[in-house]
């Protein structure tokens, strides 16, 4: 488990509702924000590749793009998923607050 926290934007940066894509340490993460909490989740859709940033949030979930699969932001579980075979690795975030600005981070 990685213990560093890794700056990946500004919390101004991120749109309620919408995903953002950040490529970082060769990884690429699909970062959601809800009020004044974010979550981090791969961004690379399980089912066929659709990128999860260009999701939406429906839920407590985010929904991919292509084909509407929704992910739980928390655990990264497929919503309505028997199996549990689904999931999409999620990242442990914080923001961190120095003055006037808000950078997000995230264990990645
Ligand atoms: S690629 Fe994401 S639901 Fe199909």
């Amino acid at each position: 488990m990685k213990t560093a926290w890794t700056t990946l934007c500004e919390l101004g940066d991120l749109v309620e509702g919408l995903g953002k894509l950040v490529d970082i340490d060769g990884k690429s993460i699909a970062i959601f924000r809800v009020g004044e909490t974010v979550h981090a989740m791969e961004d690379r859709c399980p089912h066929a590749g659709g990128s999860m940033s260009g999701g939406y949030l429906d839920d407590g979930c985010a929904v991919c793009p292509l084909h509407g699969w929704a992910f739980d932001l928390g655990n990264g579980s497929l919503r309505g998923s028997a199996s549990g075979d689904e999931v999409l690795g999620v990242f442990e975030t914080r923001v961190l607050r120095e003055g006037d600005r808000a950078w997000v981070q995230a264990k990645i």
